[in-house]
């Protein structure tokens, strides 16, 4: 939540930080702000509302002039959306500003102490604090000040701090909240994320919690909280601009469920050598392997519905114990946890609060972290005993896509490779599941074909008020993605259900034209479906099915509206079958003139609680 950008080197700094910002809108996007140096005094512009009317005020940057400065659009915590409470937050004097993503847990107090010094305050946000705070240190070494202020927050930050008394210096500062640094040739960066600097630079540094660098033209230094210098490596970052924009398409969210085969390629085909699974760099032993004796998968949205599939698919591989459980319950649970515990984590950030603290939480206990995550050396990725990269490229759009889809096939060849240790999968199974996994791009593509049918049931129910999926096992697993996919993006009221659930409850919101999705890709329970699909038809439900092809002449007798998807293994049917689902939430979000890459209220990396 919320993306800042930092840039100091010879060039104009304004458009460089609003186009970095552009890139980090889908982070938060009520109000965006930056403050440029001039080498003299410190101007500041933002505003509330979108990008587009900071770049407008502002001439897309051309009115404001100076080579160092940051940037920062929000997702309003503290305070709501308002020119006011917009970031950069400046000090009294009007000489230090700062951006911030993250929440200061203690700046209440903070403020009572800074009010009682004759303080006063223009905003409602937490940020404010640590501007007054650093003026109230500063005594002529902006890194001084800035230590001793982390000293006293609490919480999760990312800071981008300019001081006009020191104009040829950023700051930067890392806790719990995402921050990345560029190195270039005459010029360095901070950023939320490496999307917002790709364009300029490859080189980055990872900071660790509790780091402070500082960034001028000549580098980078960075050191530890009690500012001894700390020696960083340089990580290239190995994907292309193009991966990062729009490439002809009207949203990310249809980009990159086009990308899906592709992306789908990426994890798995390295990962299958000889009709087997190699995960190299793995670093689990076998002897570990051999001794779980219980798997916890912990994740939030979309990451805990791939946890869903995956506890029936693991479960049946392996024969352990699965437990799913959302990382914010996680984190305050009293769960069971022993060194034969083992917990996959998974995120597509990396840097989801929630997860993060449910990681913490299970390594306190002793338990092993598995993770898997698209966004190399994030927070989860670097604290995890070991990582499988999704290797999805960058998810721009807030509905998460390819990432769900990358997530679900390093899961199940994670089950593979656990089963072969384990012994627990026949061997025809294992060969079964690895061609099916190995098929599963060619096939995405083929699903993907379905476009212009999905674009046209999307046409036949896009003004319905309320939506319900139904499926049992796995077709429940992938309802509630479905679901999710439709309410993030499109607005409409929608819940996925048990079909087993229904006579206990929903059944009674059946009403005439109510649309129902049933998810019936799992054909040992296909008669179970359908005994569903008859019973919501007969109190007036319009039916709209999602199946396999050789299911598709018994559906088409009771269902108004058919999806079907190739034959694959009965495990893998999840995978293949969130494409549909994610072109219908898409179409029907177009249909309703929806802001389908940034939804309302939402953000792409929930990185407060
Ligand atoms: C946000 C995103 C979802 C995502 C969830 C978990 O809510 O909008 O698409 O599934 O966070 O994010 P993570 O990065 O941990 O997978």
């Amino acid at each position: 939540m919320c993306g800042i950008v930092g840039f100091v080197g010879r060039e104009e700094a304004a458009p460089i930080l609003l186009d970095g910002l552009a890139r980090l809108e889908y982070r938060g996007y009520d109000s965006a702000g930056v403050a440029v140096l001039d080498g003299q005094k410190l101007r500041v512009a933002k505003a509330k509302g979108r990008l587009r009317v900071l770049a407008d005020m502002i001439q897309n940057g051309r009115a404001i002039h100076g080579t160092v400065g940051i940037g920062h659009t929000r997702w309003a915590t503290h305070g709501a959306p308002s020119d006011v409470n917009a970031h950069p937050q400046v000090s009294r004097s009007g000489k230090i500003a700062v951006v911030h993503n993250g929440i200061i847990e203690n700046y209440a107090q903070l403020k009572e102490f800074l009010m009682a010094r004759g303080v006063d305050f223009a905003s409602e946000t937490d940020t404010e604090v640590v501007a007054q705070l650093i003026e109230h240190f500063y005594q002529g070494n902006l890194l001084d000040a800035v230590a001793k202020v982390l000293h006293r927050i609490e919480g999760a930050y990312s800071l981008g701090i300019v001081c006009a008394d020191e104009p040829d210096q950023l700051i930067a500062v890392r806790k719990d909240s995402p921050l990345i640094l560029g190195v270039g040739d005459g010029f360095s960066f901070l950023a939320s994320d490496v999307t917002a600097i790709i364009k300029h630079t490859r080189d980055v540094m990872y900071m660790d919690d509790g780091e402070i660098a500082v960034l001028t033209c000549d580098g980078i230094q960075v050191y530890d909280s009690f500012l001894q210098p700390v020696e960083k490596t340089i990580a290239r970052v190995d994907w292309e601009i193009d991966a990062a924009e729009k490439g002809g398409y009207e949203h990310f969210m249809l980009k990159e469920i086009m990308e899906q085969p592709d992306a789908l390629r990426k994890a798995i085909f390295p990962r299958i050598r000889d009709g087997e699974v190699v995960l190299e760099d793995f670093g689990l032993t076998d002897e570990y392997i051999r001794q779980i004796e219980k798997i916890f998968i912990v994740a939030c949205g979309s990451s805990y519905h791939v946890g869903m599939v995956g506890k029936y698919n693991l479960e049946q591989m392996l024969r352990i114990p699965v437990d799913v459980v959302l990382a914010s319950e996680f984190r305050y649970m009293d769960p069971i946890v022993t060194e034969h515990t083992l917990v996959i984590v998974i995120s597509q950030s990396g840097e989801t609060l929630d997860t993060m603290a449910a990681l913490r939480a299970a390594k306190g206990l002793g338990a092993t972290i598995l993770s898997i995550v698209n966004v190399v050396g994030s927070s989860i990725a670097r604290e995890s005993d070991t990582v499988l990269y999704t290797w999805a490229g960058p998810e721009i759009a807030v509905a998460t896509t390819k990432a769900y889809s990358t997530q679900l096939a390093v899961l199940d060849l994670l089950g593979l490779y656990f089963a072969r240790k384990l012994g627990t999968l026949p061997e025809e199974r294992y060969q079964t599941v690895i061609q099916s996994l190995l098929l599963l791009p060619s096939q995405m593509e083929q699903v993907l074909e379905c476009q212009a049918n999905i674009q046209y049931l999307a046409s036949q129910y896009f003004n319905h008020d309320s939506i319900f999926f139904i499926g049992r096992n796995l077709d429940y697993a992938l309802g509630l993605e479905g679901s999710l996919k439709l309410k993030e993006i499109s607005y409409i009221h929608s819940e996925a259900y048990a079909s087993g659930e229904l006579k206990h409850g929903t059944i009674s919101l059946i009403e005439d034209g109510t649309l129902v999705v049933a998810v019936a890709t799992y054909n040992r329970l296909f008669d179970k479906a359908m005994s569903n699909v008859v019973e919501v038809k007969s109190r007036g439900a319009d039916v709209l099915a999602l199946t396999t092809e050789d299911k598709a002449a018994d559906m088409e007798k009771y269902a108004n509206g058919i999806i079907t998807i190739p034959e694959t293994d009965e495990m893998l049917r999840p995978s293949l079958g969130v494409a549909p689902l994610q072109l219908l939430a898409y179409y029907i979000a177009l249909m309703r003139g929806c802001d389908i890459d940034k939804p309302r209220n939402l953000a792409k990396s929930v990185t407060v609680e």
